[in-house]
């Protein structure tokens, strides 16, 4: 595989280190630029970050000397890289704009952001699920007037908690009707516990949003390509009640389900066990081996003991059993900053660059 200079656009931010911490030995994609707002530019990324690090892992060497790009100065850094990550906190139309320039600059924009994922021309990708979606990357470019430059997104990331559990199941029995309750860590904030006291001891149940996304972006995610664009799917019909609750990291859903045709539990544990998408038959080098992971245990998956598996990139499925209202019901779990923001993010572009759309 060719090798490629990236940047990332909110570099000093949660999920922008996270982007920084995978990308310090990847094979193919090498860390050349960061950017952040007017408030850090200029300064060594060090120096900007500060004591804002949280991750595990020590700041790696070879970043902390960059100096900080102002983001909006998007020629300049468009000129260092070959693409860019982009997970920054600002408005939903200065963020849609900024991605716009960066993409009529003829360069690549894999977001985390939520701005551009309901664009019908935006390839939302869970590239276990959905790889085929980046076909629409053409007629984006035709909208954009780009010969490279296009926006590709990774959804949200509660969802991405229950919807691979349901992929394979969708595909073999048909869903019919979705509950989905989600059980979200603090770290989906940008948030530590030092910088969010109130969260200790305590469930917010509001987070803006999150719950039309959860909604409405599995949706997209199943649809098809038709005429230039993404026409959403219209079942299952989905519901869903999100809580920000006292935990660092991982995401968990409490998920029931009912089907065109019942399965029975060993065939929905068979349909998990067998499951495997384009990531994994590709062997990109951020895809788990195995995509999801069924515990017999009845008090598993915990987000304190199974956010990593897969490097934090599998699902984590439990509890599984008959429902009174649904067929039936279970828990999922996932890490929220891996899967479900960066990783995600480095897996697409992954699959992006096997596919010729980064060349
Ligand atoms: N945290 C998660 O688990 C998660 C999951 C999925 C998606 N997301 C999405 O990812 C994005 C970033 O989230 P986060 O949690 O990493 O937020 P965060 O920790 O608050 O970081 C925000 C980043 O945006 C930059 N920024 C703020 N205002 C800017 C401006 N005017 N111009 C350029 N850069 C600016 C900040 O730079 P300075 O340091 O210079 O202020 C910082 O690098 C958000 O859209 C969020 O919804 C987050």
């Amino acid at each position: 595989m060719k090798e490629f200079k990236v940047g990332v656009v909110g570099a000093t931010g949660m999920v922008g280190q996270r982007f920084v911490t995978l990308l310090e030995n990847h094979p193919w994609f090498h860390l050349t630029a960061v950017a952040a707002s007017g408030r850090s530019a200029g300064k060594t990324y060090e120096e900007a970050v500060g004591s804002r690090w949280v991750m595990a892992t020590p700041m790696p060497e070879a970043v902390k000397k960059m100096v900080v790009l102002d983001a909006s100065h998007v020629e300049e850094m468009a000129s260092q890289v070959d693409f860019i990550f982009c997970a920054v906190n600002m408005k939903k139309d200065e963020i849609r704009a900024l991605e716009e320039a960066y993409a009529k600059a003829e360069c690549p924009v894999v977001s985390n952001n939520s701005a551009h994922r309901g664009t019908r021309d935006v390839p939302m990708v869970i590239p276990e699920i959905n790889a085929e979606h980046v076909e629409i990357i053409p007629a984006q470019r035709r909208r954009l007037g780009t010969k490279r430059g296009f926006i590709a997104v990774k959804p949200n990331c509660s969802l991405q908690t229950y919807v691979p559990a349901l992929a394979p199941l969708k595909e073999e029995f048909g869903l019919k009707q979705i509950l989905a309750c989600t059980y979200q860590a603090i770290s989906g904030a940008g948030k530590t516990f030092e910088r969010w006291p109130e969260m200790v001891d305590n469930v917010i149940p509001y987070i803006g949003g999150e719950e039309e996304k959860s909604e409405q972006e599995p949706l997209k995610i199943w649809g098809h390509i038709e005429g230039g664009e993404i026409v959403p799917t219209d079942k299952p019909n989905i519901t869903a009640q999100c809580l920000r609750v006292a935990v660092s990291d991982g995401h968990m859903a409490a998920v029931y389900a009912s089907f065109d045709k019942k399965p029975t539990m060993e065939q929905m544990k068979e349909a998990w066990a067998n499951f495997e998408g384009p990531a994994q038959k590709l062997k990109l080098p951020s895809a788990p081996e195995h995509f999801l992971h069924y515990f017999e245990e009845e008090d598993r998956p915990q987000p304190r003991l199974d956010r990593n598996l897969g490097n934090g990139m599998a699902v984590g499925i439990g509890r599984l059993r008959p429902d009174t209202q649904y067929d039936y019901k279970f828990v999922c779990l996932s890490h929220n900053t891996l899967r479900g923001a960066a990783g995600g993010a480095v897996l697409l572009a992954e699959l992006l660059a096997v596919k010729g759309y980064l060349d």
